[in-house]
């Protein structure tokens, strides 16, 4: 790389002076934790994603972990999720002591694929814990189905989906408990952060407590009813989220565009397919830009080459059931969920975020198609 190559980064929050102008607000306040601002978030968020109760926590994986601790689920059970996901897809269960049991997913969603999840349930299935992958919703209505007919608990990891909608209803409606996350690279952002979604007050009682060290609102000072956490997100982190709450819709519609001038860019490269399109059940919100090369052209050589020039693309997203502590810990092997790993091995993510310059996209398009020719 020439020292005069600007680098195009994988991902880049957008901010203005919204987000410094509120966060200077609560450093002017001095109410930095359990202030105003929290509540706040958690009203407009519920409200931006037409779910009757929202829980403010301090990372997607925190909201995960005290959903799964709500749902009963511990030693000796297990839960059902996507090997192609974040590892704290599973993660956030073995915390409680289950045991993860990955299903395979479906070539054109990437998502679980409802028929091997049903295969995949024993009598000592707790759970399932499908995720909306790159922002995809998963099959909702199959796999609720599924959970409802064998008495199981259903969490959505909806980390990657805010803005997603599924049969005209948004992520994070549907009352059973959604996990939204924001970290940087996220449609929003708070820095760290995430929340919980329910349709439940007897839930939301739980996630408000559970995250607070246990405390219950009629709790007196170090009082805790409870075992719990700190979970909690700071005022900070929620004031940063008010701003991006604000112009989310303009976020969205920025990403979108970016991934429909990515994919007219794409249109005529060899080798290089792109995410499913949204159909009438499925609307993408759109999280990362991944392309999925063709069997025979090297991946991690096509990576190489676009580092060389300053842009930043990543191997995305390598298979949970394959990192090293999972082998370990539970004998998993390759080729145990093909379809997972067969996608795995040939999909990158490209630069992509609110705001990316055209330019820049064309740049990224002409490097790849170098790469791959
Ligand atoms: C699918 C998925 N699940 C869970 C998480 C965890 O979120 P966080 O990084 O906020 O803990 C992420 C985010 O990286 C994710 O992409």
């Amino acid at each position: 790389m020439t020292q005069a190559t600007r680098v195009i980064p994988l991902s880049r929050p957008y901010l203005d002076e919204r987000e410094a102008k509120e966060v200077l607000a609560v450093l002017r306040s001095r109410h930095l934790s359990l202030g105003s601002y929290v509540p706040r978030f958690e009203g407009m968020f519920a409200d931006r994603v037409g779910a009757p109760y929202a829980a403010a926590v301090s990372s997607g994986t925190a909201g995960l972990h005290v959903a799964c601790r709500i749902a009963g689920i511990g030693a000796g059970d297990e839960v059902i999720t996507s090997p192609y996901s974040f590892v704290a897809s599973a993660n956030c269960f073995m915390y409680e002591g289950a045991t993860p049991v990955f299903a395979d997913i479906d070539p054109r969603t990437f998502n679980l694929d409802p028929a091997a999840v049903e295969a995949a349930i024993t009598e000592k299935t707790r759970a399932i814990v499908p995720v909306d992958i790159f922002g995809y919703p998963c099959e909702l209505d199959e796999l609720l189905a599924i959970a409802d007919r064998h008495g199981l608990a259903f969490i959505e990891d909806s980390c990657e989906a805010l803005g997603a909608e599924y049969k005209g209803k948004r992520l994070g409606s549907h009352r059973h408990m959604a996990v939204f996350a924001f970290y940087p690279n996220k449609q929003m952002t708070t820095a760290e952060g995430g929340v919980v979604t329910t349709g439940s007050a007897e839930e939301l009682e739980l996630l408000v407590s559970l995250r607070n060290q246990g405390r219950a609102d009629t709790d007196g000072w170090l009082d805790h009813s409870r075992f719990g956490f700190n979970y909690r997100l700071s005022d900070v982190h929620a004031a940063i989220g008010i701003a991006q709450l604000e112009k989310l819709d303009e976020l969205l519609a920025m990403r979108a565009s970016a991934a429909a001038r990515y994919r007219e860019l794409l249109a005529d490269v060899d080798g290089v397919s792109t995410l499913l399109d949204d159909d009438a059940d499925h609307k993408r919100s759109w999280f990362v830009y991944v392309v999925k090369l063709a069997s025979g052209i090297d991946r991690d050589r096509v990576i190489r080459a676009l580092d060389d020039q300053g842009i930043q693309s990543r191997p995305y997203l390598p298979c949970i059931h394959l990192q090293q502590y999972m082998r370990e810990r539970y004998g998993f092997k390759e080729w145990m969920f093909p379809v997972a790993e067969e996608t795995s091995r040939k999909t990158m993510a490209l630069p992509f975020y609110s705001g990316i310059d055209p330019e820049d996209q064309e740049r990224v398009v002409d490097a790849l198609r170098n790469a791959i020719a």
